[in-house]
């Protein structure tokens, strides 16, 4: 294979200011100066599986713009093949992200040239498919595109969805995913229902809607994985969080990656959460992710 992992999704300029509070509508906060990263979920991904090594390359569409060539800088300096990366249609997307004190972030995501990556661009891009290995994908970009994307897949990869932002997937992209990764509140978007039970539950009823394959997300509490071989519990990685915005992601890519090398998902997932866990000790998102030296060393 050419790729060890081909990221299909947004590419975003974040606008990250930091609050000591949120503003209720109607109100007015002040915070602190402006920072600009390089983000979007898809970008995000692709730079974090990069950094750890992995052959990654990524499908986007960003503006012909500042922003985007932020973004290209990014990727290209850790290693991204961005040869997938179109250009124009719409101005690079935005996330105007306020982080509180405990480093929790609220996003707001203006998606621009995100939202022209068509099921066309994808079609066109049938040679990054057929050299990956594993191809993740994320809910930035048309969800149509997204269904592309899970016709894409070669015979012998595995796709890798996690559903953010959240919506209601259809059969065929659920049946596709191996594994769907979602944290509680994209469980419950996806199952169209309030979660019953513990994660085992929820892990069965997701299983129950067709993927090969599940892994839950837990915060603090961790992860869960499960298949049809059953469900396993993966302790998370106690760190000071100073900005999580994008940890997810990190998670996300270095799980598939892992998965790509033939690592079982309980294996694949404990790797994950502590990249996740050091990509929370750093501002940023791209900015924050660790080598696989700095991983080892956690
Ligand atoms: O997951 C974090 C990312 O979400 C940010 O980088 C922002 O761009 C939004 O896409
Ligand atoms: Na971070």
């Amino acid at each position: 294979n050419t790729y060890d992992l081909l990221v299909v999704g947004s590419a975003n300029a974040d606008l990250v200011v930091g609050v000591d509070r949120r503003p209720a509508a109607g109100e007015t906060v002040l915070g602190s100066d402006l920072v600009v990263h390089p983000g979007g979920k898809g970008a995000n991904q692709a730079v974090a599986a990069a950094r750890l090594g992995a052959r990654t390359a990524l499908l986007a569409r960003v503006g012909d713009d500042g922003h985007g060539r932020l973004l290209r800088d990014s990727m290209e300096s850790a290693g991204v093949d961005t040869s997938g990366v179109l250009v124009g249609g719409a101005p690079t997307g935005v996330a105007l992200i306020t982080v509180d004190p405990s480093g929790d972030n609220s996003i707001v995501v203006s998606p621009g040239a995100n939202g022209r990556l068509t099921p066309d661009d994808v079609r066109a891009a049938g040679g990054l498919f057929a050299g990956a290995k594993v191809v993740s994908v994320m809910l930035e970009i048309p969800l149509e595109s997204v269904a592309e994307v899970a016709r894409s897949v070669a015979d012998g990869a595995r796709l890798v969805l996690n559903p953010s932002p959240p919506a209601p997937l259809p059969d065929e992209v659920l049946a596709a995913c191996d594994p769907l990764i979602v944290n509680e509140h994209e469980a419950r978007v996806v199952l169209g229902a309030e979660p019953d039970g513990e994660p085992e539950d929820w892990a069965r009823d997701l299983l129950a809607l067709g993927p090969r394959s599940v892994v839950i997300t837990l915060g603090s509490e961790g992860a869960l994985v499960a298949d049809a071989s059953g469900a396993r519990r993966v302790a998370s990685v106690r760190v000071k969080a100073v900005d999580t915005t994008g940890a997810g992601d990190a998670f996300t890519a270095a799980l598939a990656w892992r998965l790509g090398t033939g690592e079982s998902l309980a294996d694949a997932a404990a790797y994950a959460a502590r990249v996740g866990a050091a990509a929370v000790t750093k501002e940023g998102a791209q900015a924050s992710y660790p080598t696989a030296d700095e991983v080892a060393s956690l």
